[in-house]
C-alpha cells in the first residue's frame, strides 16, 4: 500500500493506473464499519484508494476538532491487512493551501436535521468530498448509511454537478449491543457506554412501527425508550427530502419514512437512523 500526502502525486498516480477507482473517504480512527467500506470498494472497482483527513472545514467553532481520535500507525496497519492500494492523508496546509476560497453548498437537504445546529458542517463535507473526488480520480466513493444525511447530500451534489462517478452506499455497522459504530463511541466513559445502548433500543422499537403509524408514534416510542438521555432530534422524514414530518402525518402518507435521531451522552453526540415501514403512496 502507498500512503501519499501530495494531491499533485495522488491525481497523477491514480490517473496512469488506467482502472476504476474506488474511494472510501474517512477521518480516520478506523474501525469494523470503515472496514466494511473497504470490502465494498473492493466489490466494486480495482483499485481502492482510502483518504484519512480530520477536515478543519466540517467542525464548527466549540466542536471537537483538536480532540477529534488520530490513530493513524493502527490504521495504517488494517488497511494494509484490507489490500488497499493507496492511503492519501494530506496535511491541511497542502489540501487547503493559502487563498483557497472555494466552497459547495447543498441547499434544502442541509437545512434540517444536523444541518439545524451544525453552522457549515455540510459544506465542509462536501467540498472536501468534492476535492477527494478530483484527487483520486474516483469512479466509485463508498458512504457509511450511519451518516445518512451527509450520504444523501453528497448523492445531491454528484446529481447536480453531473460529477462522473456512483457513490455506493454501505449499511450500518453495529456493535454486538446494536450501538451504531462511530469514532465518537471513542470518547464514551464505561458508564456512558452502557446508557448509550437504549440508541438500538429505540432504533429496533421504531423499526416496527406500521404503516398506520403516524409520526407522533415513533418519537413517542423512542423517547421513551431513551429515557434521560439528552436528546437533540428525533425526527421522522422522507429519505428524498429530509425535512421533518408532523406529529399527525401517517407513515403510509411519506415516501420511503425514515427515522433520524441525534443525542448527546455527556460530551459526545452520537447520531443513528433507521428506514420504517411506510408505504409509498
Ligand atoms: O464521514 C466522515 O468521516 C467525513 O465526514 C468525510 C466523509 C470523510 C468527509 O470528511
Amino acid at each position: 500500500m502507498q500512503i501519499l500526502q501530495s494531491p499533485a502525486e495522488v491525481q497523477k498516480i491514480t490517473r496512469e493506473w488506467g482502472a476504476p477507482v474506488a474511494l472510501v473517504p474517512t477521518m480516520g480512527a478506523l474501525h469494523a464499519g470503515h472496514l466494511s467500506l473497504v470490502e465494498i470498494a473492493r466489490s466494486v472497482a480495482k483499485r481502492v484508494v482510502v483518504s484519512i483527513f480530520v477536515n478543519p472545514l466540517q467542525f464548527a467553532q466549540g466542536e471537537d476538532l483538536a480532540k477529534y481520535p488520530r490513530t493513524f500507525d493502527a490504521d495504517v496497519s488494517l488497511l494494509r491487512e484490507k489490500g488497499v492500494d493507496l492511503l492519501f492523508a494530506p496535511e491541511a496546509t497542502e489540501f487547503y493551501p493559502r487563498g483557497f476560497s472555494t466552497k459547495v453548498h447543498v441547499s434544502g437537504l442541509t437545512d434540517s436535521l444536523c444541518g439545524a445546529s451544525r453552522a457549515g458542517h455540510f459544506e465542509g463535507v462536501t467540498t472536501v468530498c468534492l476535492k477527494l473526488f478530483q484527487v483520486t480520480s474516483a469512479q466509485f466513493a463508498v458512504f457509511g448509511e450511519k451518516d445518512f444525511q451527509q450520504l444523501r447530500v453528497i448523492e445531491q451534489m454528484v446529481e447536480d454537478l453531473n460529477l462522473p462517478l456512483d457513490i455506493v452506499r454501505g449499511p450500518i455497522v453495529r456493535e454486538a449491543d446494536g450501538l451504531a459504530m462511530s469514532s465518537r463511541n471513542r470518547y464514551l466513559s464505561p458508564v456512558e457506554r452502557r446508557l448509550a445502548s437504549r440508541i438500538p433500543e429505540a432504533i429496533k422499537a421504531v423499526h416496527s412501527f406500521g404503516p398506520d403509524a403516524v409520526v407522533r408514534d415513533v418519537i413517542e416510542g423512542a423517547r421513551r425508550l431513551l429515557g434521560d438521555i439528552s436528546v437533540d432530534y428525533l425526527h421522522v422524514c422522507s429519505e428524498f427530502t429530509l425535512r421533518p414530518e408532523g406529529p399527525e402525518v401517517l407513515l403510509s402518507k411519506i415516501l420511503s419514512p425514515h427515522f433520524f435521531l441525534a443525542v448527546k451522552i455527556g460530551q459526545t453526540r452520537l447520531i443513528d437512523n433507521t428506514p420504517l415501514h411506510g408505504v409509498t403512496t
